[in-house]
């Protein structure tokens, strides 16, 4: 897993090997809202395939394909071009970049410059201009080929001074550097939006900054607990295909509900819910001496340890939801605003 410091910043370095590699397509693809069957979406995304054809021939010229999806989807395979390789007449790559709010959020600040995304791009024509001869490539006679959003970025590429000298020619197709999907006008105001939507839908995350804080100021019982129950045949969640617990649905399994047509375990789960409320409000203790529908649950620490989950089963984890809860610890460090007092007699 990668370190939160390396989000949003250009990429490091790739790394070497003093040994051949042996270089398996695991499928991996950059984090996007919809993930394939057979890919793997995960942070560290930075892969690229190179296609070589079935010849001896070497210093072929090179063509590096730069994915489409309006920043926010793909992946470098989306399509491939192994027609274009039989020819043998040419070799090419195809890479990642990160995608989105990973790829492209943009803070104007040193932790957060922007374009990631971008900068994963030039990352790949370097790599190719450093490595494609040991495939039997032209570092020097590189085209860069890419339709929408990869059609702005190659747009973009010609654009910068990062790229002097990693190629040749564009094939630019179905966008350009002025394209819609390729300017932020007011990148900050973009992520004020976005952490808007955030908030709307992850109250969890904000909850579990306040408990951090609450237990910092002296509280020390606090029981952390996620609710994730769902029924197998309630509806997904639009575009994240995954059925999911909604906003306060632990709320509801506690209070009376129409019994006539909920499943044997969620009229369970609505019972050990009831039966956690109780306990809390006789004892000040979920799980009181002789609970046994819960297992035993320790107040949790400033770290948000232990957290108690109620999904398809009832148990106790380490915690919840680290690495989110870290990007938020970050974001609220770097950039939480206090309340502006009002200005009397305005
Ligand atoms: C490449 O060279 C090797 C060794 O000379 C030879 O065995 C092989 O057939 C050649 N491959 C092609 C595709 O020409
Ligand atoms: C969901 O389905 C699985 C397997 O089909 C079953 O074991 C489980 O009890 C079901 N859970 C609920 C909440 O319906
Ligand atoms: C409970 O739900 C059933 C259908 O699932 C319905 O027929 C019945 O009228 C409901 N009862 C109440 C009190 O709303
Ligand atoms: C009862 O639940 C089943 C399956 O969960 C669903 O198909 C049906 O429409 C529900 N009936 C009512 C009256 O809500």
């Amino acid at each position: 897993m990668l370190s939160i410091l390396f989000f949003f910043q250009a990429p490091l370095a790739p790394p070497t090997w003093e040994e051949p590699y042996d270089a398996i397509d695991k499928g991996i693809i950059c984090p996007q809202f919809s993930v394939p069957a057979g890919k793997t979406a995960q942070e560290d995304c930075l892969v690229a395939s190179v296609y070589v054809p079935n010849t001896n021939a070497t210093n072929l010229p090179v063509m590096v394909i730069i994915h489409g999806g309006q920043f926010l989807v793909g992946y470098g395979d989306v399509t491939t071009p192994k027609q274009l390789v039989d020819s043998q007449k040419l070799i090419a790559a195809t890479c990642n970049y990160r995608l989105g709010i990973l790829g492209f959020l943009c803070m104007g600040t040193e932790d957060i410059p922007g374009n990631a995304g971008m900068k994963d791009q030039v990352a790949c024509l370097q790599w190719v201009k450093h490595n494609i001869a040991s495939f039997g490539g032209n570092p020097d006679d590189v085209t860069i080929v890419g339709c929408s959003a990869g059609g702005s970025s190659v747009d973009l590429l010609m654009l910068s001074k990062l790229t002097r000298g990693l190629f040749k020619k564009v094939i630019g197709m179905s966008s350009a550097n002025v394209g819609v999907t390729s300017v932020q006008l007011d990148p900050v105001e973009y992520a004020r939006i976005q952490a808007r939507r955030f908030n709307y839908d992850a109250a969890n995350l904000y909850m579990l900054r306040s408990l951090t804080l609450q237990v910092n100021a002296g509280n020390h019982k606090m029981y952390l607990h996620e609710y994730s129950f769902v029924d197998n045949d309630s509806a997904l969640i639009p575009y994240a295909n995954i059925r999911g617990a909604a906003h306060c649905a632990q709320g509801f399994a506690a209070v009376d509900q129409n019994y006539s047509n909920l499943s044997y375990q969620y009229k369970n789960m609505k019972s050990i819910i009831r039966e956690e409320w109780i306990n809390f409000a006789i004892t000040g203790n979920p799980t009181p001496e002789g609970c046994t529908a819960i297992p035993q649950w320790p107040p949790a620490n400033a770290y948000r340890s232990p957290c108690m989950v109620f999904g398809q089963t009832v148990e106790l984890k380490p915690t919840v939801m680290p690495l989110r809860a870290t990007l938020w610890d970050l974001i609220y460090a770097l950039f939480y605003r206090n309340p502006i007092p009002p200005t009397p007699g305005f």
